[in-house]
């Protein structure tokens, strides 16, 4: 990868490199407690790695799936160096049903994808090309969203964001951390508020984490007492990523992210979704037709393997949700800015998106 300026500790953060002819994710089931990172050379054991959230957050699962495209090219091209864009495609049907909700994996795979037709000889190094692009457009998407987001909120001094949507959970900077790292960097913001995310408890773990790295003062709060510290007006506005975004603005993300907004809402707190266009899936008419996955029922009914309720209990575990356009009061992208999100509102930037 070129060099992107780093602007801070925790945008050092890289939760997917290449390195080695290998991926390099960080293992982020294991933060804080231990930075530990797992090489993958099999896209089989990438899909297994996106599935078991080795690596999280739309837009760094997008990436490492980039990745995960040259090595099933590679590994295809070595057993039928004629006839690889046929034998590659039951791996990239694994890969993008590693999970269903964030586009992003898809996304990247259908970008890959487009190259096949132009390629000659050995697919790896161009290929590789992509993956890399993929990667650094990320990171400077991030950034200028961070800019524009930061536009929107001067003054803001606290705010609150849910789940990760961090250096952890993109190329790099982050897209709702992203737009608070900018926002502090100018004197904006004072205070974040975490919503600690259950079950997986990515805003206890890795954005409490990741804000301490900055020195960003955090507070971490469980997430049934967003209400409360918004009726208290303690905080000014709710800023949280997205894992896939309908053509009418409609948005899919970290399960607890809609309360918000309806909290947001009633409380007339601003509600800020960060997101870049790789999360944005025109073909989807509303949230109606977005896929939630939902995940194993030990998430919740254990605790570090721990049984927390009573055996044989039934327990319903859906990972995200949709919040309506209607509820958003700004959608943050790398191109452009929209004001209550709708469905001709989103046609007009991003009508012809591929
Ligand atoms: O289940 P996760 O941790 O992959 O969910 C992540 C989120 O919901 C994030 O908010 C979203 O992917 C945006 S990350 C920039």
């Amino acid at each position: 990868m070129a060099d992107i300026e780093v602007t801070s500790p925790a945008d050092s953060i890289r939760a997917v490199q290449w390195e080695g002819g290998q991926i390099r994710l960080l293992d982020q089931r294991k933060l804080p407690g231990e930075t530990a990172y797992i090489n993958i050379h099999q896209v089989e054991v990438l899909a297994q790695a996106i599935t078991d959230m080795v690596v999280r957050g739309a837009p760094a699962i997008g990436i490492a799936a980039a990745y995960g495209v040259v090595l099933a090219a590679r590994t295809a091209y070595q057993n039928d160096s004629n006839r690889w864009q046929e034998k590659i495609k039951p791996d990239l049907i694994m890969l993008a049903a590693a999970r269903p909700t964030a586009v992003n994996l898809q996304w990247a795979i259908a970008r890959m994808g487009r190259l096949f037709p132009a390629i000659i000889g050995n697919p790896e190094a161009p290929l590789l090309k992509e993956a890399i692009a993929i990667h650094e457009e990320d990171i400077l998407a991030n950034r200028k969203m961070g800019m524009f987001g930061a536009e929107l909120i001067k003054g803001a001094g606290q705010v609150m964001t849910h789940c990760n949507a961090g250096s952890l959970a993109t190329g790099g900077y982050g897209t709702a951390l992203g737009v608070i790292r900018s926002a502090f960097a100018q004197g904006s913001i004072n205070r974040v508020f975490a919503c600690e995310t259950r079950p997986w408890l990515q805003g206890a773990r890795l954005t409490s984490w990741e804000l301490q790295q900055d020195r960003i003062p955090v507070t971490l709060i469980v997430d049934s007492s967003a209400s409360y510290l918004m009726q208290n007006r303690q905080i000014r506005w709710v800023i949280v990523g997205a894992d896939r975004i309908a053509a009418n603005g409609d948005v899919a993300n970290k399960i607890g992210t809609y309360a918000h907004a309806v909290a947001a809402r009633h409380h007339r707190i601003g509600f800020m979704v960060v997101a870049p266009a790789s999360s944005i899936d025109m073909k989807i008419a509303s949230g109606a037709d977005i896929m939630i996955e939902n995940r194993d029922a030990r998430e919740i009914t254990e605790y570090a393997g721990r049984a927390v309720a009573p055996d044989g209990v039934d327990a319903w575990n859906p990972a995200f949700d949709i919040t309506p356009a209607a509820l958003i009061d700004y959608l943050v992208t790398e191109k452009g800015v929209i004001h209550q999100p709708d469905k001709v509102k989103m046609a007009a930037i991003f009508e012809n998106l591929s």
